[in-house]
């Protein structure tokens, strides 16, 4: 019976899954692990630099590094969030880019660069494989010039929104920490495929340790200048080109620096529109979305487009909570629950008091704290997508069902 209803839920977990994973082709999977020398490139001058920001006794509230690649991204962010960060709030704002392989776009660049004064360029190859040493030149650099004058760095990527009102409250309630905040990944296997995997023989440890993901990520100064750096050129273990599992991963890990969820940050979700009730959204499916949820925000335009897709959500929403009801009217009936219950009546418990706080991260974070086996987690998972689907009757139906097993155990 257990048995049936964990493949029951693998399967929707699959289901769903392929709702929100992008496929990601592997073209050229070489070049993933860098020499202790490649990471020296994180050292040299820079082709633009942007020293002269942090003049001495100058202070910030915070420092935003914006990690681009693209112009069309530069511009869109240059005349929305990070506009409203710089006028309203004056807080400075960077675009960390490589060089490319093309004069051309070199001198496209220097144009930019006359128009707006905020690049950073450092003096290596603009790639994904390239990111670690990227995100590298980022840490040294503002170690040596801007760390004195503002006590966190939030370094973000070039295709989310921010809304700037509340990220500067967030961080002026924000007690002085000690711990890196973002999206946050619980420790689990290393990717062996595809674009951002890597093999056994490159790197042969099968665990990632609990990590932030590279979309944006807020890095404590102190923690920059003091553990982090020295222990990103001290590591013993392959230089890994992904930043976020590297740097914010492992690095961390082995140096003892603490991680968490950031409260507010959420995934984009195109059934609805998240930015008005949270300070930041990441993973946008393309600019096109980025650009309606802005529009949404600012405008009230654009908003809630896809109604196909809501219909689907809602639908498929239903659709599991009754498949549940009846999976859990069967144990229910067959003795077994009170079994099932005492493995995971915690879970019950848990996701009941964050139903009630109506919290999607809290919901993140209890998965992780609560859910430490797979197994487990695959429940977990489908019932987050449940809650997800933020419809209020889905959630009824949800709500009801632990209402019907509480009854039946108390
Ligand atoms: C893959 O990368 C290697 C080394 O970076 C290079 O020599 C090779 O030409 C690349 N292959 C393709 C198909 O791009
Ligand atoms: C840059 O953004 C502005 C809007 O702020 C837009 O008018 C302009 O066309 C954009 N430029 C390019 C080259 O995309
Ligand atoms: C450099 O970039 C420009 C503009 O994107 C393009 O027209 C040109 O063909 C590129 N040159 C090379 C050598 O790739
Ligand atoms: C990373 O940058 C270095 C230095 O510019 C360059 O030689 C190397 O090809 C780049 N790596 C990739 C994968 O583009
Ligand atoms: C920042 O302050 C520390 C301690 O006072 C000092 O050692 C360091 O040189 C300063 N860094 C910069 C870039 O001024
Ligand atoms: C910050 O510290 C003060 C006093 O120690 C405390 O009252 C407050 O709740 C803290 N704020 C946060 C966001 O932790």
């Amino acid at each position: 019976m257990k048995i049936s209803a964990l493949l029951l839920f693998c399967l929707l977990h699959l289901v769903c899954g392929k709702l929100v994973t992008k496929p990601r082709v592997c073209r050229n999977c070489t070049g993933k692990i860098h020499t202790k020398r490649e990471l020296e490139l994180a050292k040299l001058p820079l082709v633009i630099d942007k020293s002269q920001i942090c003049t001495r006794g100058k202070r910030y509230e915070f420092f935003i590094i914006i990690k681009s690649g693209s112009f069309s991204k530069r511009n869109f962010t240059r005349s929305t969030w990070a506009k409203e960060m710089k006028e309203n709030f004056n807080i400075p704002i960077l675009y960390a880019i490589g060089s490319p392989n093309n004069k051309s776009i070199q001198q496209d660049i220097l144009l930019e660069e006359q128009q707006y004064h905020d690049l950073l360029q450092f003096d290596f190859l603009d790639s994904y494989f390239n990111l670690t040493i990227k995100t590298t030149s980022v840490l040294v650099w503002y170690d040596q010039h801007c760390s004195n004058n503002s006590d966190y760095l939030f370094y973000v990527d070039d295709d989310l929104l921010i809304s700037a009102e509340k990220f500067v409250l967030y961080m002026a309630r924000m007690n002085y920490s000690d711990t890196l905040e973002g999206w946050f990944e619980s420790s689990g296997k290393i990717l062996r495929t595809g674009i951002g995997g890597v093999t056994k023989e490159n790197f042969p440890i099968d665990i990632v340790p609990d990590y932030l993901w590279g979309a944006a990520v807020l890095y404590p100064s102190n923690i920059i200048s003091n553990k982090l750096i020295k222990a990103i050129y001290s590591t013993k273990l392959p230089i890994f080109f992904r930043d976020d599992v590297f740097i914010n991963g492992f690095v961390a890990d082995e140096a003892k620096i603490k991680r968490q969820q950031m409260q507010g940050l959420v995934l984009y979700d195109r059934t609805e529109d998240r930015v008005k009730d949270n300070m930041i959204v990441i993973d946008f499916t393309t600019e096109e979305h980025r650009h309606r949820a802005w529009n949404c925000l600012k405008y009230n335009r654009q908003c809630n487009q896809n109604l196909l897709l809501t219909l689907f959500k809602l639908i498929s929403g239903c659709i599991l909570t009754a498949i549940i009801l009846v999976y859990c009217y069967k144990i229910f009936k067959s003795m077994e629950l009170f079994q099932v219950l005492t493995n995971h009546s915690y879970v019950i418990f848990y996701e009941m008091k964050a139903l009630c706080q109506d919290n999607i991260n809290t919901i993140m974070i209890l998965r992780r704290r609560y859910c430490p086996m797979v197994k487990c987690r695959k429940v977990k998972f489908t019932i987050y997508l449940i809650l997800h689907s933020k419809r209020t009757y889905v959630r009824l139906g949800f709500f009801l069902m632990i209402v019907l097993v509480l009854c039946y155990l108390f």
